[in-house]
């Protein structure tokens, strides 16, 4: 009882200090305190005390700042205080592997500081930056690295003043208690414990970080600072993140903060916690490996039902790897009702290696295209695996989603989305079932190349698709590109060098170096984009069989035009002159970048969505090896089509295959596919 009233007497005594010029802030979650800070974007408090400072959703900010503001100096011109502070934030990136910008600690004049996103963070924008009367100070939490700040990589904790760019940054880790080194990751979903501390006696700003509750005795980052020029008297304390094109969810769970001492400590295990790993990725397995157990009894089942019953006609006869797919099986009884036995009506069309129709899932009623792997070809069984254990797993709104598959004898049947606009190509080339405007069709380029981004970085493995081109982008209702048909796809482990495959893709998409090495990379499929770029803002395919001899490569026509400075000239035509000229200029010149000779000067499809999002500026004018170097790229396609030579090849017949010779009667509608060699 005595301790109590000690306990009692001392929390009255703390308090009056408190009342009457606030301090210190304890905010062990955020439960009912919208009233103490001031919100600002799309920041909201949720029902379980977690501040949510951005969801998932693209290109937003989200600040919140402690409504009033606190002295950090006892008149305007005298030294700061010092100050300490600790907070736990959670970070959770849309794909595990790509941050989505960042989070900051900030202290700043205003509570409303309505910055840019992304790379932005949502404190500044683009002509304030670097300005002293800001008066800004953050310490930033960035998982997207950022070139025109000169970001050291995408997960460092770094301490911006008046600026974004930096004065001292340092790759996210941790002290362990005998002063080695551990690796943190600021996006991997887990709750991270923050600590900065000033001392305005010494001038040094600490910042450490821990994954638990127990703080290390070495800060990972110490930087010799004096903060009275940058502090006024009164400053605003509080948090601002931002996502990009790239999102993440930046929660904080609590917060702690004191001037002239230090902060009250936190304890991880009694703040709020996040629901749960995000369903949407984490699940994948789970779901995968229940659908496999799933898979698993139907398999026992139906085996047990096989002896049973004996040399039943067309038994639907599951394999081993089949066992590790992950979407839906379905009957071959229900797909054939679904598509009216798979009646010529329903016929959408030809993909690579199967004819593709329109169906009606009779239970759902939900539409779905059901792409058919006939006997006939007969390779098609190793692309169809292929296909389903890639697509499968994979989700992304831009990637056409593989919703459940089928085997029966030689056939395989692969359930898809339907995409009501069919694909892109028809509404380009030719005569166009409809003209699509610029909107539209920067649109599209934006969304196949995010899917092209997760593809090869937000997924566990590398996932190359190899054959990116018009015909295989794919448009929803409301004509959003997805990137479809993965039959070529191939997966190797991040960090690792492909290996040697047999060539696959589509002439005039396909990188100059992939026939010469034999090996598919991310850079080829970035080739391939760059030629998908042409294509949709000229309006024509990359080889033009029936043009005149020098515009028979899109990609060198285009070059050439723009070595004369006029490239206008090249623009769709059909467009007539209605397009924003800067965004088609940039397009133009990224598809030529991206359709370099050289691999290693190809950007990256990370750069190239942060230039189609105008968060990376292209050079005014580029120095191309094909101006130089520009026969180097006829080279290639001549080595190509000699090596041909001896075969049946045609360049005036659209399409043929090529597996050991043998040449198949064409499925595809692509203008010129070649498969050649062996695994
Ligand atoms: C939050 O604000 C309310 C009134 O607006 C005040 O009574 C309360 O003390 C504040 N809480 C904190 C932790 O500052
Ligand atoms: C994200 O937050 C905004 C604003 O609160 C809300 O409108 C939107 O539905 C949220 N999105 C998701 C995916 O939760
Ligand atoms: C601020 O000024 C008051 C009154 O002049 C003084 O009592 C106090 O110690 C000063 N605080 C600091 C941190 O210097
Ligand atoms: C940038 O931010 C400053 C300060 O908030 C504001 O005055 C200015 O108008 C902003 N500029 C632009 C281009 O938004
Ligand atoms: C910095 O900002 C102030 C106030 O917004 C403005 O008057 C000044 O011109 C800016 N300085 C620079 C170099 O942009
Ligand atoms: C911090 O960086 C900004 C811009 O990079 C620079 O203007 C400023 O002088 C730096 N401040 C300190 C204290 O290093
Ligand atoms: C906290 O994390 C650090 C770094 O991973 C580790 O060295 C330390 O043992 C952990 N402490 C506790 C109490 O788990
Ligand atoms: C420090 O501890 C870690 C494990 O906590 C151990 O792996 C490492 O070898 C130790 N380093 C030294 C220098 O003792
Ligand atoms: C900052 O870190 C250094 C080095 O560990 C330490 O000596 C100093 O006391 C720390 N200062 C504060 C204010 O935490």
């Amino acid at each position: 009882m005595a301790s109590f009233l000690r306990i009692f007497s001392a929390l009255i005594f703390l308090s009056i200090p408190v009342s009457s010029q606030l301090d210190e802030l304890f905010f062990p979650g955020f439960k009912d305190l919208s009233n103490n800070l001031t919100l600002q974007g799309i920041a909201k408090i949720e029902n379980n005390g977690i501040l949510q400072l951005t969801n998932d959703t693209s290109r937003k900010m989200g600040q919140a700042f402690y409504s009033s503001t606190l002295r950090f100096k006892n008149s305007s011109n005298s030294n700061v205080f010092s100050f300490s502070t600790s907070f736990a934030i959670v970070i959770v990136p849309e794909y595990p592997r790509l941050g989505g910008h960042g989070l900051a600690f900030t202290i700043s004049p205003s509570n409303d500081l309505n910055g840019l996103p992304s790379q932005y963070l949502g404190l500044l924008n683009s002509t304030d930056i670097g300005n002293f009367s800001n008066h800004l100070f953050a310490v930033e939490f960035d998982t997207v690295q950022d070139f025109e700040f000169q970001d050291i990589n995408d997960n460092h904790i770094g301490i911006d003043i008046n600026s974004m760019k930096s004065n001292a940054s340092v790759e996210a880790a941790v002290y362990t208690d005998n002063s080695t080194k551990q690796d943190l990751s600021l996006k991997g979903g887990k709750a991270i414990l923050v600590w900065v501390d000033y001392d305005s006696a010494e001038n040094i700003l600490n910042v450490t970080v821990s994954p638990n509750s127990s703080k290390p005795k070495i800060p990972i980052l110490s930087f010799r600072v004096d903060l009275s020029p940058i502090f006024n008297e009164f400053m605003y304390v509080g948090f601002s993140a931002s996502t990009g094109l790239l999102a993440s969810s930046h929660n904080v769970l609590g917060w702690s903060f004191k001037i002239n001492g230090p902060a009250r400590a936190l304890d991880l295990s009694s703040l709020p916690s996040l629901p749960g790993p995000k369903k949407k990725h984490h699940t994948g397995a789970i779901v995968g490996v229940s659908i496999a157990s799933v898979v698993l009894a139907i398999c026992i089942l139906s085996l047990a039902i096989i002896y049973i019953i004996k040399k039943i006609k067309n038994a639907e006869v599951i394999e081993d790897w089949e066992l590790e797919v992950g979407p839906q099986r379905y009957s071959y009884q229900e797909l054939k009702q679904a598509t009216n036995n798979f009646s010529a009506k329903q016929l959408l069309g030809h993909g690579g290696f199967g004819q593709v129709y329109k169906g009606t899932l009779h239970n759902s009623k939900t539409e779905v295209a059901v792409k058919r792997i006939s006997n006939e070809s007969k390779q098609g069984v190793r692309e169809f695996v292929s296909e389903i254990a890639t697509i499968g797993r994979l989700r992304h709104r831009n990637l056409v989603q593989l919703v459940g598959w089928c085997r029966r004898k030689g056939d395989l049947l692969l359930v898809y989305d339907f995409m009501a606009n069919g694909s892109l190509d028809s509404f380009l080339f030719d005569e166009p079932k409809a003209v699509l405007n610029w909107e539209q069709r920067f649109k599209i380029i934006k969304g196949v190349a995010s899917g092209l981004l997760y593809l090869h970085e937000g997924y566990e493995q590398v996932v190359i698709h190899r054959d990116v081109k018009a015909s295989n982008v794919l448009l929803d209702s409301e004509l959003n590109g997805k990137l479809g048909d993965f039959g070529l796809a191939k997966l190797y482990e991040h960090g690792t060098n492909p290996a040697t495959t047999r060539v696959v893709g589509t002439l005039g998409y396909l990188a100059p170096e992939t026939p010469r090495t034999g090996k598919s990379s991310a850079s080829s499929d970035v080739f391939a984009f760059g030629a998908l770029l042409l294509e949709v803002a000229c309006g024509r395919r990359p080889i033009e069989t029936r043009a005149l001899p020098e515009e028979l490569v899109l990609v060198d026509w285009v070059w050439g035009k723009y070595g004369e400075g006029r490239v206008l000239e090249v623009i769709d035509p059909k467009l007539n002159a209605e397009y924003d000229q800067s965004q088609v200029l940039m397009v133009l010149k990224l598809g030529l970048l991206c359709s370099n000779n050289s691999p290693a000067a190809r950007p990256t499809m990370r750069q190239v969505v942060r230039c189609l999002e105008g968060e990376l500026e292209l050079p005014d004018t580029l120095r191309g090896p094909r101006s130089s170097d520009g026969d180097k790229a006829a080279e290639g396609l001549d080595d190509l089509l000699n090596s041909f030579a001896s075969s049946s090849f045609d360049k005036t017949t659209s399409c043929s295959y090529f597996e050991n010779g043998v040449s198949y009667p064409s499925l595809s509608t692509s203008p010129i596919t070649l498969v050649y060699g062996r695994d």
